[in-house]
């Protein structure tokens, strides 16, 4: 057990005195858990192999699995990896800092735990400015996975970092909520044509305008037992209860479950739907992820929503399907997994 130390830092009016503090302990090689725009990410010097198997260490993470390294300046970026494409830094000029991991050939600094012993390592500029002045104080790139206890939902919320991981990390600053709320996309430029590992805060379109050829990787869309990405393979975002998806044309759906619904009337249920369709499940208990008019914003909702299942003590929760294009393909992606890719087709 640790004794952690929780930081309560203001990102409009950062406490330098608090800051610093944080920073010291990434130069000491201890972990800290940070706010990015994403979700909170659990940090440690990155060009430091003890410093990282503490990261492993505190979420119970595969060692097979690899941290995507945080910097602050485009110097850090050539501390980390071998050479910048063009391409690449085109991306970098419009997404960062930005929800936008890209994938390149590491340099002989980082450490091969960093990246599971592949010779690439992702790399991103987070927009947020406590995480920017910590990397940019510390003065050393952070690598930082999402700050949940492996299989656990990504924490967007301070009290989800403090419920996850108190006691087993050094520092955790206490912020605002994540903007994004879901993970970062993950480009893997070592590949051509370019391709998406990971769906995530940068859309296939907003990244099409930039390279026109990036495609996405198609093994996203089922469970599979090696994936391009390794974090792809594990389950992820799970909550306690038994999951389903309903995908279909809405009237069918909406009879499915309700059916559903009544032949499990005996154990404590619930349905993930949108606002628009709360109305279609009376008598029942909806968690709502917001408008179909604003998929970003239900991207937002997903891991705080999911988090609610395992706080409310449900058994049995069917989500609805919802439509995968733009942030809605980044939404999909979690929520299939969190139904560990049972879906019935109706
Ligand atoms: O938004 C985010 O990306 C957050 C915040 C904290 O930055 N971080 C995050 O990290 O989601 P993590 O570790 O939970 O997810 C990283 C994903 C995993 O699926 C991992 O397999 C993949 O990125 N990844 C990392 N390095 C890779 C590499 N060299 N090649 C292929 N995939 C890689
Ligand atoms: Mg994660």
């Amino acid at each position: 057990m640790n004794d952690t130390q929780i930081l309560h830092i203001n990102e409009t009016c950062i406490d330098e005195a608090l800051l610093t503090q944080a920073a010291e302990a990434i130069t000491q090689n201890k972990t800290v858990i940070l706010p990015t725009e994403t979700v909170y990410g659990l940090g440690a010097n990155a060009l430091n192999s003890e410093a990282v198997n503490k990261i492993f260490i505190a979420k119970g993470r595969p060692q097979d699995n690899p941290l995507i390294v945080h910097i602050s300046n485009m110097n850090m970026l050539e501390k980390c990896v071998k050479e910048i494409p063009e391409k690449a830094l085109s991306l970098m000029h419009v997404f960062w800092p930005g929800p936008l991991t890209l994938i390149l050939e590491k340099s002989n600094l980082i450490p091969s735990n960093v990246s599971a012993g592949l010779n690439t390592v992702g790399v991103r500029m987070p927009d947020h400015p406590i995480a920017l002045r910590l990397i940019e104080r510390a003065n050393t790139p952070i690598a930082a996975p999402s700050a949940n206890r492996s299989g656990r939902p990504s924490p967007t919320t301070a009290q989800h970092v403090i419920s996850d991981m108190q006691g087993r990390v050094d520092v955790i600053i206490a912020a605002d909520h994540s903007r994004i709320g879901l993970e970062s996309t993950v480009l893997d430029m070592t590949q051509k044509p370019p391709m998406i590992l990971r769906p995530g805060g940068v859309t296939l379109s907003q990244l099409q305008s930039v390279i026109p050829e990036i495609i996405i990787d198609p093994q996203i869309h089922q469970s599979v037992d090696s994936p391009r990405s390794p974090g792809m393979k594990y389950t992820h975002y799970a909550p306690q209860a038994e999951m389903l998806m309903v995908r279909g044309e809405h009237a069918e759906v909406i009879k499915k479950i309700t059916h559903l619904m009544d032949e499990h009337k005996h154990i404590k249920t619930a349905i993930i739907c949108a606002d628009e369709h709360l109305q279609d499940y009376q008598g029942q208990h909806c968690l709502s992820l917001g408008s179909l008019a604003n998929p970003a914003f239900m991207a937002s909702q997903l891991f705080t929503v999911l988090r609610q299942c395992d706080e409310l003590n449900l058994d049995y929760v069917i989500t609805e399907a919802f439509v995968e294009e733009e942030m809605g393909l980044a939404l999909m992606n979690r929520l299939k997994k969190a139904v560990g890719y049972k879906i019935l087709d109706v």
